[in-house]
Order: C-alpha cells, then structure tokens, then sequence
C-alpha cells in the first residue's frame, strides 16, 4: 500500500495517474465527518451505544450490562463518535460506536463486534474512519488482522469492511464463522470476515 493511499483515508491526499490529489477535490474523502470527534468509549457511552444498536433495526441487541462490560472493561479498544459539546446537534446523542476487543487465544487479532452509525450520520465515511482510528490506537499496534462476522444479508456491512481493506491495501479472506445451528437455529449464518494483514506504519491513522 503506498502512503498516498494511507493518507487518503486520513484524509490527506490520494493518488492518480497526474499525482497527488488535493482533498478539497475529492468529495468522497472530504465528506469524512469532519465535525465529528472521535475517543474511547467510557463507561457512560453505555446506554448511548445500546440505544444506537436497537435504533439499527439490524444488529443484534444485547444487554445494557453486556455493554457496559465493554465499555468498562475494553474501552480502549471501543469507540464512539460525537459532536463536540455547544455545537449544534450536539445533544443528539452518539453519531456511531465500534466495539472491538483483542481475543485473548488469538494473538494478533482484533475481533470487532459491532459497528453501528445514527441515521443521520450515515454514507458520510463515519464507520470507515472509525475503522481507521482503531487500527491506530496504541493498543493494536501489535495487530495484524481485524476479524469480524457478517451476515450475507448486510450488505452495508460487507460493503463497509472490504471498501476498507480495499483502501488500506489488505486482503479480505472468508471464512465459515457461526453457523445457524451455532446460533440456535433461527438466526442467519454470521460469516468470518478476516481483514490483513494490517499497514506496518499506522501513523496516518491516530488522528482520524
Ligand atoms: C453499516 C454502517 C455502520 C455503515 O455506516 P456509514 O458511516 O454509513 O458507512 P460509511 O459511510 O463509512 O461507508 C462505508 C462503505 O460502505 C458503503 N455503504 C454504506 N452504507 C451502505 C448501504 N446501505 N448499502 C450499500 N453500501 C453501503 C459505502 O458506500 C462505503 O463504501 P465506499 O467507500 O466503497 O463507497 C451503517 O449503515 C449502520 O449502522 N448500519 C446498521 C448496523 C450494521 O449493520 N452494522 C454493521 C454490522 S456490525
């Protein structure tokens, strides 16, 4: 992957054939949320995360205590997205979050569980930057691979993770992940999705 690339989803500059692109000239990349802050879920995002899960119609809703586990236990490697305080909207709630966790049997993988934008926030290029800030933080510098499991029928979701292997330059590998009789019979088949490997120099990415 060529630094051109990595910056492109940092927004920064991307290739083509005449050279490096200003981001003021590509409207896919400068659509990137800029008003958004991205940080580490903290035990009070919580119920905000559970909210945006039942709102989805789509992902699966666990318990308020599941995610304050995550929040409190592996917050550092969640995330939420906001408004900045005093800026308009800015008591909407969460624009998005990304639960995430290192599997203790898998060393050099990141498992993201759920990933989930509001409404309002979305086809804005939040869930990919989120994506991106995780692969910066500190505590995946180690990481290698991002794992995650799909549905066949999310298409948003499959559109999400290979758009993003596709501009950080990683393969996207297949796999059998958790079968309809795993999940107890009425639920669709969750496939694994295996991202990588990961950009060695994730510079690019801590700022997103
Ligand atoms: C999936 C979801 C997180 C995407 O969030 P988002 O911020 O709108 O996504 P982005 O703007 O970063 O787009 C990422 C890529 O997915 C594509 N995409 C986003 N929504 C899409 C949709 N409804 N249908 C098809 N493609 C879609 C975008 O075009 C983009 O690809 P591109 O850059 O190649 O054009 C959001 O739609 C959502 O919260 N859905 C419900 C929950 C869910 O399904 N979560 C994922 C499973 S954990």
């Amino acid at each position: 992957m060529s630094f051109q690339a990595l910056q492109a989803l940092a927004g920064g500059l991307s290739t083509d054939r005449s050279g490096p692109v200003p981001i003021a000239q590509q409207p896919h990349l400068s659509q990137q949320s800029p008003s958004l802050a991205l940080r580490c879920a903290a035990k009070a995002d919580a119920g905000e995360i559970e909210r945006l899960v039942r709102d989805s119609g789509v992902l699966d809703v666990n318990s308020l205590y599941a995610y304050l586990l995550l929040c409190d236990h592996f917050g550092q490697t969640c995330l939420v997205a906001e408004r900045a305080s005093g800026e308009p909207g800015a008591a909407d709630g969460l624009a998005g979050f990304l639960t995430s966790y290192l599997p203790p049997a898998k060393p050099g993988v990141a498992f993201v569980w759920q990933v989930g934008v509001a409404d309002w926030a979305r086809k804005q290029g939040l869930a990919k930057r989120l994506l991106g800030r995780l692969i910066g933080l500190p505590e995946l510098a180690e990481t290698r691979y991002l794992e995650t499991t799909i549905t066949d029928s999310n298409l948003a979701s499959r559109r999400l993770f290979t758009s993003f292997a596709e501009q950080i330059g990683a393969s996207v590998r297949n796999d059998t992940g958790y079968t309809t009789a795993d999940l107890g019979g009425e639920h669709e088949a969750e496939k694994l999705y295996r991202i990588g490997p990961l950009p060695a120099d994730r510079s690019p990415f801590k700022e997103l």
